[in-house]
This record gives structure tokens, C-alpha cells and sequence, in this order.
């Protein structure tokens, strides 16, 4: 079954983070993103390109790499999921496809989805997860039977609680339906009312909860989340040094050229990437992803994820940075030792900071 995986639109809760770089690409556990979703997907995959698109070729070429073959598919704008579908047309042909949105985790992948949509011979599978705030997401209304009645995009008044992932499976009779509806008041090609279409028709439509946990990271702290599962699965790799003062409990994984030196605590767990060096005197506590050439000294670190080539120095007095995202290039350095005393803050449109 052919794939398309969305690594559109604009990204915009995740700025400033996504003003430089494709939102898919931000790093869990220090994979891209948009990788999980690729891996569950097989041979032929097409890639919905949105305005923002830096990093994407660069990592998957033409999908040799990651065994997969890869199709690029423009759209410009981000006119909604069935609008990624209706420009897709052309690549998916008349087989059916599944669907994945880039910005989805889901540890059990979609096999199992895909056994159903065969056996029960549908025209569309809808992925679906009871969640604690159905007005952020699409939620499906089942009748008795189970069978869908109604499906809404982020309804005011929910009647149930059961979200659409973003993982769907179609049948060619998706592309009758995308292109008949209209617009919705927010101006997309809400992929909600495609498949309401294809329920008013009378076609086969179902839906399977997922199995295992599930995480769309459309937001900072979704992200940390994100982080957190996937590292609670974490294997230990040691292809880095540690300095016997050094103590780690808990998984760690240290990549390749990566040092530990001099008193530092580390508490899994905890993954680094390569030719980092860290200590001495800092604590990196559980769940903290640190990217590939940074440096960390004389601080606490804990619930984070620092991006690639990042630097963060401490003073005398250890400060702790916890639930943070740091994205790459950046510099942290302590301003106890400068006088006058104060932060210093270079800091771009839409930072977050707490002091
Ligand atoms: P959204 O979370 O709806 O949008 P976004 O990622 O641009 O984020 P924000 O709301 O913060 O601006 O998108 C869900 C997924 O679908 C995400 O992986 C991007 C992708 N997408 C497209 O590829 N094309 C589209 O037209 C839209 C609307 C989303």
C-alpha cells in the first residue's frame, strides 16, 4: 500500500522554532520527527511539501537511505488535509493509500489499521484515540453499533471524545469526495467533511483505536511529551567516554566522540548525540535529549531537549534549566560573573523565556 506523509504547513505554535527550519524535523529523541511516521510507512511514499520545507530533501533524498522510494508533492499553501489529498491524486493512482500526518508518534504503527481496512474490505479507516480535550481535534461521533455518524472538526460542544489521529486509510473514492466539499469557515479542505461525504454515501467507513500511546506534537509541551515516551523505551549505548568521577543511573545512550567529564550525575533516561561534551559539575536528569556537538558545563539540566551545536555554561552556582526546548546554534552562558549583574537576552519574535 502506497503512503503519504504530510509534512506541510506552517507550524505555527511551534515558532520560533519552525521559522528556520520544516517543524517535522525537530528532533524526539534526537530523530527528526518526521522519521517515525516514515518508518511506518512502506516502499512508495509520497511527501507533502508545504512552505516550509527546509532540512526535508536534504534528509530523505530519494528514500534510498531509510529503504523506502520518495515522491515530493508541492503545496504551496496549506489549504487543508483533503487539499494534501486532492493534490496527491495523480501519485496514489486508483490503489488504496494511507495517510499519516508528519507530526504524529504512534508506537504501534499502522499494520494493524491496514489488516482491518482489508478485511472488512472499507473505503476509509479512520485512526481514532479517546483524548481529555476533544475541541482541539477531530472527533468522530459513533452510533450504537459503533458505525460513525458524524464527524466534526473541532466541535464547541464535543458529544463525544474520541480524536482522529491523523492516520487515515482510503480508497480511491476519497478523491470523488475532496473534491466536491467546500472550504470550511477557517478556510481549509477539511478532511473531516470528505469523509462525512463518504458516510452520506453510503460507503464503507469504520474506526480503530489505537493501541499503545499515541502523541501529535503541534505544541512545545507536546513535543517534551513526545520525548519523554520515546525515551522511556530508550536502549542503553555507550560509544562515548565517561570519566570515572562521572555516575549514571538509568538508560543512557552516548553517541559516538561524546565526553563525560569530571563530576557530573547523569539520571536516565537520558540520550546524546555525537562529539558532545558535557561536565564537569552538571546534573542531566531524566528525560533530556542533547543533540550532536554541544557543550553543557556547570549546569542542571533536566526535561529537555537541546538541539545540535548548542552551548550552555554555568556559573558558580548551578543554575537548573528544566522542561525547555533549545533549539541548535544556540548559546546559554551564566551572568553571575559579569558586572553589572543581569540576563542578557538575544532574543528572537515568539521566544519564551522564564527567569
Ligand atoms: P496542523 O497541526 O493543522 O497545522 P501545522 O502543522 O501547520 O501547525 P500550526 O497549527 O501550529 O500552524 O497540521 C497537521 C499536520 O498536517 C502537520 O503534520 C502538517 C500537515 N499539513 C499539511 O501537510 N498540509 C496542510 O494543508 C495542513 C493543514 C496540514
Amino acid at each position: 500500500m502506497k503512503g503519504l506523509l504530510l509534512v506541510g504547513g506552517h507550524g505555527t505554535r511551534l515558532r520560533p522554532l519552525t521559522y528556520t527550519g520544516n517543524k517535522h524535523m525537530l528532533p524526539i529523541a534526537n530523530k527528526p520527527m518526521l522519521l517515525y511516521g516514515l518508518e511506518h510507512l512502506v516502499k512508495e511514499i509520497g511527501i507533502i511539501l508545504g512552505p516550509v520545507r527546509e532540512g526535508v530533501v536534504e534528509l530523505l533524498g530519494n528514500g534510498s537511505r531509510f529503504g523506502v522510494a520518495v515522491t515530493y508533492i508541492d503545496q504551496p499553501e496549506p489549504k487543508g488535509l483533503a487539499h494534501a489529498v486532492q493534490v496527491s491524486e495523480r501519485f496514489l493512482g486508483t490503489e488504496p493509500f494511507v495517510m499519516y500526518l508528519g507530526d504524529n508518534l504512534l508506537r504501534q504503527g499502522v499494520k494493524e489499521f491496514v489488516e482491518t481496512f482489508n478485511e472488512k474490505k472499507l473505503d476509509c479507516l479512520v485512526a481514532v484515540c479517546p483524548v481529555k480535550d476533544p475541541t482541539r481535534f477531530g472527533i468522530a461521533e459513533l452510533g450504537k453499533e459503533g458505525e460513525i455518524l458524524k464527524l466534526v472538526e473541532k466541535p464547541k460542544e464535543p458529544k463525544s471524545n474520541l480524536a482522529l489521529i491523523g492516520v487515515y486509510i482510503f480508497g480511491p473514492s476519497i478523491f470523488e469526495a475532496v473534491k466536491k466539499i467546500k472550504p470550511s469557515g477557517r478556510g481549509e479542505l477539511e478532511i473531516t467533511d470528505a469523509i462525512q461525504m463518504l458516510v452520506n454515501d453510503g460507503k464503507r467507513v469504520d474506526v480503530e483505536k489505537v493501541n499503545g500511546w499515541w502523541k501529535d506534537t503541534g505544541k512545545p509541551e507536546d513535543l517534551l511529551e513526545a520525548n519523554q515516551l520515546v525515551l522511556s523505551d530508550l536502549k542503553e549505548s555507550m560509544q562515548g567516554e565517561m570519566d570515572q568521577e562521572a555516575e549514571a543511573t538509568g538508560q543512557l545512550s552516548l553517541g559516538k566522540g561524546s565526553r563525560v567529564l569530571g563530576r557530573v550525575r547523569m539520571r536516565g533516561p537520558i540520550i546524546v548525540g555525537n562529539n558532545t561534551v558535557i561536565g564537569p559539575n552538571s546534573y542531566i536528569g531524566p528525560y533530556t535529549s542533547i543533540g550532536n556537538n554541544c557543550t553543557l558545563k556547570n549546569i542542571e539540566i533536566e526535561n529537555s531537549i537541546v538541539m545540535d551545536g548548542s552551548r550552555i555554561e554555568g556559573g558558580s552556582s548551578n543554575k537548573r534549566i528544566v522542561d525547555s526546548l533549545i533549539g541548535s546554534n544556540c548559546t546559554i552562558l551564566d551572568s553571575d560573573s559579569t558586572v553589572p549583574r543581569g540576563y542578557k537576552l538575544i532574543i528572537g519574535e515568539r521566544s519564551y523565556a522564564q527567569i
